[in-house]
């Protein structure tokens, strides 16, 4: 397209602990035609997420890093502008792997089915990869039965916010892990969660045995670190972990965090499982339709914290490490074309 140009940012630096300003660069190229195969997109949502930090780093992990000087990748939906695909036409809605950037020319997208009378922030975020993981990592990996106690790590987050209410859904004790009292009243009134601790607080081990009086069954662990030992530590036998995520050891400069009660796993005789969001593709239809049946139904809530504007691609990113953000941060790269 010869009269639009690209505002990209591009990785400079390998992060070292957080990122910092000169880690990323923002640039100006000029918007390329697609080519077979491929779809010129405009960003609407940047899904902004935790792994991101991953992928700017070189350590051994699930997909290549990005590399050094090349446009940052990241999750995104927007509307399709130009085709060469035969599948996908232009004013069509997709999203995939692209870049924090506001056009993409992209391959590996996919066509994202409009849910009538919800927005693209909620297409991007509950019925997104955020409640497709919240989903599938507790249907499908925790299986959380009704009574049981559930923990839920980052529990106001993108995925914890979903995980919390699919688990209150299937009708367990859902007990939330949050950074300060703002956050944990949010998950308990926004959310309906039995109860939250205020890992900030600093007292968690003590404040998860007085939340989980029955000792806890499943969790969903988005953090690692010092609250997944404490959830160890009060684990039931034959507890389930759902491991999502380790936010906490992203930043990490040297080794990332390995629990200090690894033992209790022997003891109580517990099943860790990891997982990623991408081996259930085949399975997202199935997920949405979940999820969509329960937003409708006003079972399920979500939340969307919005940043705009794609040269601040880095502060929302940042929101997520900082815990600023409540529910699913997105950055708004340009207008949702549903309003
Ligand atoms: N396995 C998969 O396929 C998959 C897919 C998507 C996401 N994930 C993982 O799921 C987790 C949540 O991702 P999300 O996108 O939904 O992000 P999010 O929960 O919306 O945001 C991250 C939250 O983590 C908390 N946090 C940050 N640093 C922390 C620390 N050092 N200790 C404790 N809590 C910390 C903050 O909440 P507080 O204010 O409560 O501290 C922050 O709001 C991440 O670990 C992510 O990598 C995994």
């Amino acid at each position: 397209m010869k009269d639009l140009t690209n505002r990209r940012w591009v990785l400079r630096r390998r992060p070292a602990g957080e990122l910092r300003d000169d880690d990323l660069e923002l640039v100006e190229a000029p918007v390329p035609e697609p080519r077979e195969g491929e779809v010129l997109v405009r960003n609407v949502y940047l899904m902004v997420a935790p792994t991101n930090r991953v992928w700017m780093s070189d350590i051994d992990q699930y997909m290549a890093p990005v590399a050094l000087g090349e446009p940052m990748r990241g999750m995104t939906m927007g509307v399709v502008v130009e085709s060469g695909r035969g599948d996908i036409r232009p004013g069509d809605v997709v999203e995939g792997p692209m870049a924090w950037e506001e056009y993409s020319i992209a391959r590996h997208v996919r066509p994202v089915p409009l849910h009538h009378g919800l927005p693209l922030a909620a297409l991007a975020s509950v019925l997104g990869s955020s409640g497709l993981t919240a989903y599938f990592g507790l249907t499908d990996v925790g299986r959380p039965k009704a009574g049981e106690t559930l923990v839920v790590s980052a529990a106001a987050g993108g995925v914890g916010s979903i995980a919390a209410q699919i688990g209150r859904i299937l009708g367990a004790r859902v007990v939330g892990v949050a950074g300060g009292e703002r956050k944990c009243r949010f998950v308990q009134e926004e959310f309906g969660l039995a109860a939250c601790v205020d890992y900030k607080r600093g007292a968690v081990l003590e404040d998860l045995r007085a939340a989980c009086p029955d000792g806890v069954d499943v969790d969903f662990e988005n953090v690692g670190g010092e609250v997944m030992d404490a959830v160890l530590a009060h684990m039931n036998a034959g507890a389930r972990i759902a491991m999502c995520g380790m936010i906490a050891s992203y930043n990490a400069t040297g080794d990332w965090w390995s629990p200090k009660l690894f033992r209790n796993v022997i003891m109580k005789r517990a099943l860790i499982q990891g997982f990623l969001i991408s081996d259930y593709i085949p399975r997202f239809a199935e997920g949405t339709a979940q999820l969509a049946e329960w937003v409708r139904d006003g079972s399920l809530k979500y939340h969307v914290d919005i940043v705009d504007g794609i040269e601040r691609a880095p502060e929302g990113f940042a929101r997520l490490f900082s815990g600023a953000n409540f529910g699913k941060q997105l950055v708004r790269v340009s207008p949702e074309p549903l309003a």
